[in-house]
């Protein structure tokens, strides 16, 4: 039986369908609403909106549960790797052998960038943010692969998320290389995808280096647990500037940007940062005392989700390769670290975190393994953008695929000036 719920205004009662998702609570449908109450709703921040259908990934915040396409995070990130998680969030299902071989071979041989966009970097000032230069080269790769911006043609659809899975990560560590005044490096195929990121940031052409395993294998599980996340604010930013028909480069771009604020994907820059200005764990009460008063902005930076409010299940894998990291490192020891995991400990007793179920985040534990492996706080956000490129992607090509997609324009509750007239400049 369909389900449905009344609501009354005034002498109307309008009936609002109820749609039972797989899993969630259910869905009440509120698009004959204006139409036929003459309301809006209001929900700034979207705290009870859903603004799509998705069949690709599931969040449980109160059980700290990450399904992506109905496994768990925990199951990938010990038994799977990156991009056989790429594949499984672009097509819905684990590849067999030979479709994920197809795959990986697809993405190695687009890892290359046309050369003329290596002039392209040269535009920018050295010191920029690597984040800055990458929304500029992204959204510049619509101006270098005209073949793959019909959004209508499905190829070009296949091609354009191809190319940006293999390109993003020769783009971050170009970008990175430009910053410190190094040479570029070239992709190597004959590496899997984290190391030949590794790859492409630390070496340089006067030594020989290999890529550690552990540290491979560390950075492919930071790729996977920050491979999608449900509706995000920067997956809603690629929906909704896709939703206007913009090209997929356009759309990443416009994600990069929205993921680069504090309280997205610049945290977990942020929270080192952070880490580093607390300095010894005896100024920790201090900054406790500051996250707490609400007259101060201060926030302790890798705490807190909007929607897990149990704990945040990407945050306890992270956890785990911190601890594979740091003791490979021979690094358990240093200051930060000590910092950082007295901070966890005192947040996790203190009732104003607890009480407000704030928890370390995914952000706390991946700053603390991407500092060890060498990245400047800078590169962060930009290893979460590669990471996230396949969470775009999919939500993009779902949302493209949806015969019932609408352009996004969402209303608003005006509190401005009614009508009034225009006063010439001399009598004002
Ligand atoms: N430190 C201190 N207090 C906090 C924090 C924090 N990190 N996070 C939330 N609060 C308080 C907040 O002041 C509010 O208190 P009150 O109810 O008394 O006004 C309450 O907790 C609820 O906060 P909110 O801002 O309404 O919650 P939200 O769901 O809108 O925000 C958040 C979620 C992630 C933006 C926020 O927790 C935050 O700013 N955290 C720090 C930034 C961070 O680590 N972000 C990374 C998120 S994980 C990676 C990703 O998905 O991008």
């Amino acid at each position: 039986m369909t389900k449905s719920a009344k609501l009354t205004i005034g002498e109307k009662v309008i009936d609002l369908p109820i749609h039972s998702p797989t899993l969630g609570p259910d869905v009440l449908d509120i698009r004959k609403l204006y139409a036929e109450a003459d309301v809006f709703t209001y929900d700034p921040g979207f705290t009870s909106t859903a603004a799509c259908e998705s069949t690709i990934t599931y969040i449980d915040g109160d059980k700290g549960e990450l399904l992506y396409r109905g496994y768990p995070i925990e199951q990938l990130a010990e038994r799977s790797h990156y991009l056989e998680v790429c594949y499984l969030l672009l097509y819905g299902e684990l590849p067999n052998a030979a479709q994920a071989a197809d795959f990986e071979y697809r993405i190695t041989r687009h890892t290359m960038l046309h050369e003329q966009i290596h002039y392209f970097f040269r535009g920018f000032r050295r010191d920029s943010h690597p984040m800055a230069t990458m929304v500029g080269v992204v959204g510049a790769m619509s101006a270098f692969y005209h073949d793959s911006l019909d959004i209508n043609d499905p190829w070009q659809r296949e091609v354009a998320a191809i190319r940006m899975i293999a390109k993003l990560p020769t783009i971050a560590a170009m970008a990175y290389k430009y910053s410190i005044g190094q040479p570029f490096n070239y992709p190597q195929n004959h590496l899997d995808y984290a190391g030949n990121f590794l790859h492409m940031c630390f070496a340089v052409p006067a030594e020989s280096y290999t890529v550690n395993p552990v540290l491979a294998k560390a950075m492919d599980r930071i790729m996977m647990l920050h491979a999608d996340h449900e509706q995000n604010a920067s997956t809603s930013t690629v929906r909704l500037a896709g939703s206007s028909g913009a090209n997929p480069f356009a759309c990443i771009a416009a994600g990069i940007a929205c993921l680069w604020g504090p309280a997205h994907g610049g945290a977990n820059q942020a929270c080192l940062e952070m880490l580093r200005e607390i300095g010894t764990v005896d100024r920790i009460p201090e900054y406790i005392r500051r996250a707490k008063d609400k007259d101060d902005p201060f926030r302790l930076m890798g705490f807190g989700h909007r929607v897990y409010k149990n704990f945040d299940p990407r945050a306890k894998v992270m956890k785990e390769s911190a601890d594979d990291v740091l003791g490979l490192l021979g690094i358990e020891n240093n200051p930060t670290l000590q910092v950082a995991k007295e901070l966890e400990r005192i947040a996790l007793e203190d009732e104003y975190f607890v009480s407000k179920k704030l928890y370390p985040n995914v952000d706390f534990y991946s700053g603390i393994i991407l500092d060890a492996m060498g990245f400047p706080t800078s590169m962060f956000t930009p290893i979460f953008a590669i990471s996230r490129t396949v969470g775009w992607i999919s939500q993009w090509k779902e949302m493209i695929g949806d015969p019932t997609q609408k352009i996004g324009r969402p209303r608003q509750l005006y509190k401005g000036e009614k009508t009034r007239d225009y006063v010439d400049l001399r009598h004002r």
